[in-house]
């Protein structure tokens, strides 16, 4: 087996996709090992859920660095360096990254977003999906730009929108599909299938025989 990528994933609450990526690592033909596991927020929910699993957690608190973002930062890729982290996955990590850190990590730092991309970036995107009355809605994993929920797509998942869905209950639905595609992703990742091409990303050895319509709604 060739060796395992070393993966931080970045949090900043209850951290369920972090944990959905943790279960799939747990199989040793998994391509990365998450090493480390860095919270901005201290006593975040996803510390306590990563000790569980016994991974290594850090926090470091952005409020420690009275608003100077570069040095937050330079604490991060620090704290990251250090451990031989070789990825980067934010998983409802809340803090915006400057050009400084994504040019340091360039194509090695992935997110998930609770929405089609480029739809509904930002925040409250399932009470927004439902406002603008979308059929369907999902969620995008993409490497990281210094432009918020942007840069190239390396997956999207879709759901339905149902008559009668209130913020919850479509939040539910598209939260199974974060945990389904985010360590899809990461493997495409870290196994080096998924590669930054002229800003988009291209899967090498994809089954194209499958290519068709997956989920038409209604
Ligand atoms: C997820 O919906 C993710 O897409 C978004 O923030 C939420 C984090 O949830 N970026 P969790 O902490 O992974 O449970």
């Amino acid at each position: 087996m060739s060796e395992r990528k070393k993966i931080a994933v970045l949090i900043s609450g209850r951290g369920s996709n972090m944990a959905s990526l943790i279960s799939a690592s747990m199989d040793p033909s998994y391509p990365a090992e998450i090493a480390l596991v860095i919270s901005n927020k201290p006593g975040a929910a996803g510390l306590e859920r990563a000790a569980e699993f016994g991974i290594e957690t850090a926090t470091v608190d952005h409020t420690e660095f009275s608003g100077d973002r570069q040095a937050f930062e330079r604490a991060l890729d620090e704290k990251l360096k250090a451990r031989g982290i070789e990825f980067v996955a934010l998983a409802g990590f809340m803090r915006l990254l400057s050009s400084w850190f994504v040019t340091q990590w360039r194509d090695r730092v992935i997110n998930i977003h609770p929405a089609l991309l480029p739809s509904f970036k930002g925040l409250h995107t399932h009470e927004r999906a439902l406002e603008e009355g979308v059929k369907l809605h999902g969620a995008t994993v993409h490497f990281v730009s210094a432009e918020m929920d942007d840069g190239p797509i390396i997956i999207q998942g879709a759901v339905p929108v149902l008559e009668d869905d209130t913020p919850d209950t479509l939040g539910e639905r598209v939260l199974a599909v974060e945990h389904k595609i985010y360590p899809k992703a990461l493997a495409l990742v870290a196994s080096g299938r998924a590669k930054v091409k002229d800003h988009r990303v291209a899967i090498a050895g994809e089954d194209t025989e499958q290519a068709g319509p997956v989920l038409i709604w209604p």
